[in-house]
């Protein structure tokens, strides 16, 4: 029996344009990914049968998150070694255990990143040896966000978000995310985006170039400036209370403030440490806050840690 433990950090879009829906139901993206210092863990064990199972264990006391995440064939972490087991005719069974700190349906790519990690762990228990590149393409097949959470850093993502490529960039980054009561639905909010551009025309998504400036730059006042989300108002619209959180961290003197992905998390960018637990502080008694947490950025991708 083999087993592996592999660490998977949460994502963040510095960017996220979304162009018109595809025919495919999918929307077209230009987004700045940046992988952050919140990371859930999958350890796979190889079993003597063909079975996949998986147990879901939280970290995350203010919410019972580990009852939102299926235990069963629909947990991405699944299709994750399914898939892989399908592309390299391997015959074993693995139990699959999570380990979850990041949001469940929070815009953090939670689901994404097991799903990354378990291919990870898998391509190591089960000895497949394929090389990060293929594992890439088995992750663009189980979602959008679960390439760039193989590759980590900061990249941009092109495609349905699936499609990664370099991006200069220096500097460490302090974040504060302020995570909601209750998730959102990815889906829901995609299609709130529809209903609200319905009628009108929407522009091909770009990234903004003052975003690529800060980051060549280092420069974490401009990247406050240049943060932007074309999901907002959806969002906003499925969730009006999301406004008041984004608005103390403004108030409490963020570089800036957007939602994470589709949401309801809300990130705010700080100049430093103290800025940091500032923020946190002020956000901690929001109504519409669960939980405050201070993270960094950039740390890297799927990493085995055994
Ligand atoms: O790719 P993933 O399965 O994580 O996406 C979840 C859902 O989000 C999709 O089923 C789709 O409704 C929506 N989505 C989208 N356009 C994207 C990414 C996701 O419409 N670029």
């Amino acid at each position: 029996m083999s087993t592996a433990t592999v660490r998977v950090p949460a994502k963040i879009n510095l960017c996220l344009g979304v162009g018109p829906v595809r025919e495919d139901g999918y929307h077209p993206l230009a987004t700045v990914y940046q992988a952050v210092d919140l990371h859930d863990e999958v350890r796979a064990t190889s079993r003597d049968d063909d079975a996949i199972t998986v147990a879901v264990h939280s970290e995350l006391d203010v919410r019972s998150e580990s009852v939102l995440v299926p235990e069963d064939d629909d947990n991405l972490a699944v299709k994750a070694a399914r898939l892989l087991r399908e592309t390299t005719g391997v015959m074993t069974g693995v139990d699959l255990a999570i380990r979850k700190v990041i949001p469940v349906a929070g815009g953090m790519a939670g689901g994404s990143a097991d799903a990354a990690a378990a291919l990870v762990a898998c391509n190591d228990v089960w000895a497949t040896g394929l090389s990060r590149a293929e594992l890439e393409e088995i992750a663009a097949q189980l979602g959008s966000d679960v390439p760039f959470l193989l590759h980590g850093g900061n990249a941009i993502g092109g495609g349905r978000g699936e499609t990664i490529s370099p991006v200069l960039a220096r500097g460490s980054y302090h974040w504060v995310f302020a995570m909601a009561h209750e998730g959102l639905s990815t889906k829901a909010v995609y299609a709130e985006f529809d209903r609200l551009n319905d009628g009108s025309r929407v522009p091909d998504p770009v990234v903004p170039d003052a975003l690529l400036a800060a980051l060549r730059a280092g420069d974490a006042e401009a990247l406050g400036d240049a943060l932007s989300n074309d999901l907002t108002e959806a969002a906003l619209s499925l969730r009006p209370e999301l406004q008041d959180t984004l608005e103390i961290g403004i108030e409490a003197g963020a570089l800036g403030a957007i939602l994470s992905g589709s949401g309801p998390t809300a990130l705010f960018l700080a100049s430093d440490e103290q800025h940091s637990l500032d923020i946190a502080f002020a956000l901690s008694s929001a109504a519409g806050c669960a939980d405050v947490v201070q993270s960094r950025g950039p740390v890297t991708g799927a990493r085995s840690t055994s």
